[in-house]
């Protein structure tokens, strides 16, 4: 391989397992290596390439944007965060948000503000809030949130790890009901799990939860960091439900692809908790990623890419149903997010990707057993149609491997 792998290998932590290719430039749903050989990018780096690579639209917000004003932090008011701000709490009817960068300090954000309305508005004693979050968990990998995932893996020799945290059962509505106390401040959950190997939790339990959570004064927080934004064939994975959260969790996608852009958003009750020194960050929200993070909302809207999303997902999901291979257990998906799930006794996830990417797509398997397809919302149905045609030919060329 060529030196850009070599000294990557030899200078950047080893936290990551890369497929082995190089990339270097990204146009539309399309990727190059350093080579010149083009891949369709299945990926979208986790979904922050909803937009698809250097959209047009978003790299003009950013020159113009950036030959003006990039950084002044928030010690003085720019002219581009109010209508940012403003155009994300009106697309997901939330009161006010506070911008940050990466999804794992926005996540931390809800954390605090769930905790501190615990105290001032519901009355929790000092220091007893609990937070219950859900079984297959991902939020990130700060100490805090690693303190609550069930991944082992994530947590091993990072203690002590932050207290004031319970697992509840994914989908499974009375496992909350029985965790719930009168310390309780609030219920962390992605509405569809993506790191979890894109779980979708039953039919109206979104919904079932949002009714408990008022119940019991608990507040009901929504990381669709992945999942939304047009991602699940909606505008946020609560809308299929008809579900607004009290809060709710933005990043990647938010950034159009570009840089990193997240934001806590709730309503006024719960982000009045925040007062000047509670809490902060030297980027969040700069004018530059205000700039682009609007236009990245904008073109949400402009070209409809929520039900594009939907559209294009269930043609490749209906596409997909018809592989034939046993190594697949289920398909399963929401829009344009899809996870094959591979019987791990007939395949590996990790060896259908490299294959995949030989062939010029690439994916990249998570949880070991499920290869995820979230390709940009732009992807058109020819391409949806090559990237099945090359799935079914891996899955094929490994059926007669194992076969013979
Ligand atoms: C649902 C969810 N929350 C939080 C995060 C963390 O975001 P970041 O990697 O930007 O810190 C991720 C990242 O994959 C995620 O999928």
């Amino acid at each position: 391989m060529s030196s850009g792998s070599d000294l990557e290998n030899r200078y950047c932590a080893q936290n990551y397992h890369p497929l082995p290719v190089v990339l270097s430039r990204g146009e539309g749903v399309y990727v190059w290596d350093e080579e010149g050989n083009k891949y369709l990018d299945m990926m979208s780096a986790y979904s922050a390439v909803s937009h698809g690579h250097a959209n047009p639209r978003l790299v003009a917000a950013l020159k113009a944007q950036a030959e003006k004003l990039c950084i002044v932090s928030r010690a003085f008011y720019t002219d581009k965060l109010g209508p940012f701000l403003e155009r994300a709490c009106e697309l997901t009817g939330q009161d006010a948000a506070l911008p940050m960068n990466t999804g794992a300090e926005a996540v931390e954000t809800a954390v605090k503000a769930a905790r501190r309305w615990g105290y001032e508005i519901k009355g929790i004693a000092e220091n007893q809030a609990e937070i219950i979050v859900c079984s297959g968990n991902f939020h990130g990998r700060t100490t805090t949130i690693i303190s609550f995932s069930d991944e082992a893996e994530y947590q091993k020799n990072f203690g002590p790890l932050t207290p004031g945290f319970k697992i509840a059962q994914y989908g499974d509505i009375d496992s909350l009901k029985a965790l719930i106390t009168p310390n309780t401040a609030a219920f962390l959950i992605e509405p569809i799990q993506g790191e979890g190997g894109i779980v979708i939790p039953p039919a109206g339990y979104l919904k079932a939860c949002e009714t408990l959570c008022r119940e019991h004064n608990v507040l009901l927080i929504a990381d669709e960091i992945q999942c939304g934004l047009g991602r699940t064939g909606k505008m946020l994975a609560c809308n299929h439900e008809d579900v607004v959260p009290d809060g709710l969790i933005l990043g990647k996608a938010l950034g159009g692809g570009i840089m990193p852009v997240s934001m806590f958003l709730a309503k006024k009750e719960v982000m009045d908790v925040f007062v000047p020194g509670t809490h902060g960050s030297t980027f969040g929200g700069n004018p530059l990623a205000a700039a682009i993070g609007l236009e990245a909302l904008n073109i949400l809207v402009d070209e409809n890419l929520a039900e594009r999303s939907m559209e294009m997902g269930n043609y490749m999901m209906g596409e997909l149903k018809k592989l034939d291979s046993a190594m697949i257990s289920t398909i399963r998906g929401s829009g344009l997010f899809i996870g094959i799930e591979i019987d791990p006794a007939l395949g590996s996830a990790r060896e259908i990707c490299e294959r995949l990417m030989t062939r010029g797509l690439l994916s990249k398997e998570t949880h070991e057993t499920v290869v995820r397809l979230a390709p940009p919302l732009i992807i058109t149905k020819e391409q949806i149609d090559w990237a099945v045609d090359q799935i079914g030919q891996v899955l094929q060329e490994l059926d007669s491997i194992r076969f013979v």
